[in-house]
C-alpha cells in the first residue's frame, strides 16, 4: 500500500499535538494513520501544508465551504466588521436583515435563532420540540449524525461511526432511552413505530439526504411519507440540513424534494467559513423560545456580528448566483462520478459510487448503499488504500467512508482533470490493496 509521506514538519508537529491535544486533533475525525498534515493555508480549492505540499480539496472542512477558501465577497464584510468591533452583547442591524432574508429563502422557516453550531442548532431545536409537545422520545435515524450531543450520540454517523463509539460512553442511558433509532429509508419501520408510540415522540430528527454514512439518498416519496406520519401524530419534524441546506439547493433539500419541515436546523455552508448555525421554523413552536416562552436557550456568541457579516455575504451570494452556481456544480460533480464508475468497472472493483447535486462517495462493496447497515458492508481498509493513494496525488477527501467529498465553486476544470487521473491511480492500488 502507498504511504505518503506527508512531510516532516506535519510529523513533528503530530507528536507534539498528542501530547495535550487528545489524539492530536481537536475533532476526531481530523486524525488519521499514520499522521495528518498541517495546513498553513489555503486558497480557492486548495489547501497548502506546513511542509510546502498542495492538494485539492473535497473535504472543504467537511461541507462547510461551497465558494471554497478564502473567497474575496466574504473577506470584505468580515474586514469591515472587524474594524467596528468583534462582539457587542447588544442586537445588530445585520441580525435583522439576515433573519429576514434567511426567512425569505427558507419559508418554512417562519422564526429563528442564531447559534454558533451545529450540534448547539439540533440540541436547541430537540430540547424546543420537548417543551412544545410536553413529550419526551425522538426518533433519529441510524448512521445520521446531529452533532455531539447526549439525545443524538445513540448509532450516530461521522467520526463516531468511523472510531466505533456510534452510542458514546458518557451518554446516560436514561437519554437514550428517550432516542429511538430506525434505520434510514425504511417506510413500514417508521409506520410501526409510530403506531406503536407515535403519541409519545416529541420529533423526528433526519439528515433528509444522508452525508455523515458516507453520503445515502432517500428513495423515491420516502421524506414525503415521513412529513405525513409526523403531522398526523402531531410530531415535530426536523430537517438537519447542516450539510444539505445551500449544498443540494439554495434552499436546500426541502426545496429539491418538496417536502416542509417544522423546523430546520442549518449552519456549515450558512457561515462564510466562519462558526455560525442557525435553528428555527414555525411561529407557533419558536415563540416558545426565552425570552418569550419557557424554553431557555442562549449564547454568548450566539449572532456575533463576525460570523453574521460573513454569512449575510454568503446568503446575498448565492441568493443572486443561484441560478447558475448549482447546476454548474452537479455538472463538475457528475463527471467526478461517472469517471470513478468507469474505473471501477475498467479495474473490475466491487465498489459503488453515490453522488447528488456536489456531493460524491465511493464505497468499496458489491452491495447498494441504501441505509446504514448497507454502508458498513464497504471494506474500509480499501478506502484507506484509495484514500492514501490519492493523497500521493495531491488530492485531499475525507479520510473516513462515513463521510462525504464536497465540491465548490472554485475546483476549476484543471483541478476536475487532475482529479480523475489522480482516481485512476488511487484504484489501481486499491486493486492491489486487496
Ligand atoms: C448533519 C449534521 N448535523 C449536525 C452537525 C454538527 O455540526 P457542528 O460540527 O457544527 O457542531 C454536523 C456536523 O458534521 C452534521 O453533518
Amino acid at each position: 500500500m502507498v504511504e505518503p509521506n506527508l512531510g516532516q514538519k506535519s510529523k513533528e508537529l503530530f507528536e507534539r499535538a498528542k501530547r495535550l491535544i487528545p489524539g492530536g486533533v481537536n475533532s476526531p475525525v481530523r486524525a488519521f494513520q499514520p499522521y495528518p498534515f498541517f495546513v498553513e493555508k489555503a486558497k480557492g480549492a486548495k489547501l497548502y501544508s506546513v511542509d510546502g505540499a498542495s492538494y485539492i480539496d473535497y473535504c472543504m472542512a467537511y461541507g462547510a465551504l461551497l465558494l471554497g477558501h478564502g473567497y474575496e465577497e466574504i473577506l470584505e464584510p468580515v474586514r469591515e466588521q472587524l474594524n467596528r468591533g468583534t462582539i457587542y452583547g447588544a442586537p445588530t442591524e445585520i441580525e435583522v436583515k439576515f433573519a429576514e432574508l434567511l426567512s425569505e429563502i427558507y419559508p418554512s422557516i417562519e422564526m429563528l435563532r442564531l447559534v454558533n453550531s451545529g450540534t448547539e442548532a439540533t440540541m436547541h431545536a430537540i430540547r424546543l420540540a420537548r417543551g412544545f409537545t410536553g413529550r419526551k422520545k425522538i426518533i433519529k435515524f441510524e448512521g445520521c449524525y446531529h452533532g455531539a450531543h447526549d439525545s443524538v450520540l445513540v448509532k450516530a454517523g461521522s467520526g463516531a461511526a468511523w472510531f466505533g463509539a456510534p452510542n458514546s460512553l458518557g451518554v446516560p442511558e436514561e437519554t437514550a432511552r428517550n432516542t429511538i433509532v430506525l434505520p434510514f429509508n425504511n417506510i413500514e419501520a417508521l409506520e410501526e413505530t409510530m403506531k406503536a408510540m407515535g403519541n409519545e415522540v416529541a420529533a423526528v430528527i433526519v439528515e433528509p439526504v444522508i452525508a455523515n454514512s458516507g453520503l445515502i439518498m432517500p428513495r423515491n416519496g420516502y421524506l414525503t411519507r415521513l412529513r405525513q406520519l409526523t403531522r398526523d401524530y402531531d410530531v415535530v419534524l426536523i430537517f438537519d440540513e447542516i450539510v444539505t441546506g445551500f449544498r443540494l439547493a439554495l434552499g436546500g433539500a426541502q426545496q429539491y424534494y418538496g417536502v416542509k419541515p417544522d423546523m430546520t436546523t442549518l449552519g456549515k455552508i450558512l457561515g462564510g467559513g466562519f462558526p455560525l448555525a442557525v435553528f428555527g421554523g414555525r411561529k407557533d413552536i419558536m415563540e416558545n423560545i426565552a425570552p418569550m416562552g419557557k424554553v431557555y436557550q442562549a449564547g454568548t456568541f450566539s449572532g456575533n456580528p463576525v460570523s453574521v457579516a460573513a454569512g449575510y455575504a454568503v446568503l446575498n451570494l448565492l441568493h443572486k448566483k443561484c441560478g447558475e452556481i448549482y447546476t454548474k456544480l452537479e455538472t463538475k460533480c457528475e463527471r467526478l462520478a461517472k469517471a470513478l464508475k468507469d474505473f471501477i468497472e475498467d479495474y473490475e472493483i466491487e465498489a459503488q459510487v453515490n453522488n447528488i447535486a456536489s456531493m460524491f462517495q465511493i464505497f468499496f462493496t458489491d452491495k447498494p448503499v441504501i441505509d446504514y447497515a448497507s454502508a458498513k458492508t464497504a471494506n474500509t481498509q480499501k478506502f484507506y488504500c484509495y484514500f492514501n493513494g490519492l493523497l500521493a496525488e495531491g488530492v485531499f477527501i475525507p479520510p473516513s467512508q462515513f463521510e462525504t467529498c464536497f465540491l465548490s465553486t472554485a475546483h476549476t476544470e484543471d483541478d476536475i482533470n487532475a482529479t480523475i487521473e489522480a482516481f485512476n491511480k488511487a484504484l489501481k492500488t486499491v486493486k492491489e490493496c486487496g
